[in-house]
């Protein structure tokens, strides 16, 4: 498992949703790097663009609430970053449709994915959670 406890920023439903996120990449890693055959790596990858388009920005939305009910104020930079990755996932989507799924661009997709996973939940998330322990 690639979640760990200490991502979590206190907030109950937004460290449930960080998990669902880490499950979700971490089985579509699975899937890409695995024997299945290729029908079934497409299907995964278009599984895995629903749940972007869909989950991750109901997750980016609550969050964003979030930050606005405790008055965080790197609240605009942090919409940027949420922003850029929504606007990722809408370019990859449209080059992979054009590239009649292209194998490369797929892992190229699932590595981005992943590291910006970490990235953000590890590091941008968790000022978050130390702004609102300041604050008490
Ligand atoms: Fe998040
Ligand atoms: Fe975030």
């Amino acid at each position: 498992m690639l979640w760990k406890e200490s991502y979590e920023i206190g907030v109950p439903l937004i460290d449930a949703q960080h998990k669902e996120l880490f499950r979700r990449v971490e089985l579509f890693l699975q899937v890409l790097r695995s024997e299945v055959c290729w029908d079934e790596k497409v299907q995964k990858v278009n599984e895995t663009l629903e749940f972007m388009k869909g989950y991750v920005v109901e997750h980016f939305r609550d969050e964003e609430e979030y930050q606005q009910s405790i008055g965080y104020p790197g609240y605009e930079a942090h919409k940027q970053l949420h922003t850029g990755m929504v606007e990722y996932v809408l370019e990859f989507s449209k080059k992979y449709e054009q590239s009649n799924n292209d194998e490369q661009l797929i892992q190229q997709f699932g590595g981005k994915l992943l590291a910006w996973l970490i990235n953000h939940v590890a590091a941008e998330d968790q000022r978050i959670a130390d702004y609102a322990k300041k604050k008490g």
